[in-house]
């Protein structure tokens, strides 16, 4: 099994040689990047390409590693103990009926290989990665109400993604494959277009990137726009049928760009690049 890119997502070749190295290793790729690199997208096609199913689990400030593997729900059963009819005694007396599997166990008792995406790994606090690392690593664990181990079938394929809000421990480093998504390049970025709009016309779509590699040529901006970004961009310029003319005027002059809120998220980053666009219209 090997992913090789699909026809909606472009990935680099140093993408798929990661994705294969996580594969050979059977250790979990660790994927950081810029927001709106693709790195959930990545899980997604990996799976679809590889056809397996894909487990997500969506990490929150909230979330406990134990709610991956199996949570106890305690209350249900209080209630239904309080209840006299028969059905709910028999159900009661079983433990078994009150443990609610978590994405974890799903994935472990898959009949068939499974991809898993543990995703925005860093939302969740420091003892989070800490907390599932004999999971990650022997592909088991203990359900202490029922005694019971759970193993894993079939090793599921494991994405982990992080926006690097905070650092992951080294013992939980050294169980994964990393690999950081560089911001593509205008060539890949052009790949990528392609892939979302097949038809925009050339000229639209040369401007634009160099309106938006412009953008985030900017030093001293507090949020780059990303990959995500400029398709949004790139979606309301056709929709809206912006004239070429509104990107830039023929005689190159710097202009603010229209629906620029798809790519500037603050107004210290607007004002920013408005001051910019002023000083190089007074400098000609
Ligand atoms: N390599 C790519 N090929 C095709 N589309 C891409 C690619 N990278 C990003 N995109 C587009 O960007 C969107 C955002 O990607 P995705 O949600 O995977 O980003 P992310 O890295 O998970 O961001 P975040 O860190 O904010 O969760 C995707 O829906 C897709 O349309
Ligand atoms: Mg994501």
């Amino acid at each position: 099994m090997r992913f090789q890119g699909s026809d909606r997502y472009v990935a680099t070749p140093d993408l798929m040689l990661a994705v294969n190295a996580a594969l050979t290793l059977k250790r979990p790729l660790l994927v950081k990047g810029e927001p709106g690199t693709g790195k959930t997208m990545l899980a997604e096609e990996v799976a679809q390409a590889l056809g397996m199913p894909l487990l997500q689990w969506h990490v929150k400030s909230t979330t406990k590693a134990q709610q991956g593997l199996y949570e106890y729900d305690a209350v249900s059963r209080l209630r239904d103990s309080q209840l006299a009819d028969a059905e709910s005694v028999a159900k009661v007396r079983d433990i078994r009926n009150y443990i609610v599997q978590g994405v974890l166990w799903q994935a472990f008792t898959a009949e068939q290989p499974v991809a898993l995406l543990i995703d925005e790994i860093d939302k969740a606090d420091i003892e989070f990665p800490n907390d599932l690392l004999r999971e990650i690593d022997r592909m088991e664990f203990h359900v202490y109400e029922t005694r019971e181990t759970i193993r894993a079938k079939h090793r599921p394929l494991v994405f982990i993604t992080s926006n690097n809000e905070k650092e992951l421990p080294d013992a939980f480093l050294r169980r994964c494959f990393f690999h950081y998504i560089k911001f593509p390049d205008a060539e890949t970025m052009q790949s990528i277009v392609d892939v979302h709009f097949p038809g925009l016309k050339r000229e639209l779509l040369s401007r634009a990137m160099k309106t938006f590699f412009d953008i985030r040529g900017l030093p001293g901006l507090k949020k780059k726009p990303s990959t995500s970004e400029l398709l949004d961009w790139l979606k309301l310029l056709v929709a809206e049928d912006i004239p070429l003319e509104a990107l830039q005027s023929a005689d190159d002059k710097v202009a603010i760009p229209p629906l620029v809120g798809a790519l500037l998220k603050n107004e210290q980053d607007v004002t920013l690049f408005e001051k910019l666009v002023f000083m190089q219209r007074h400098n000609r």
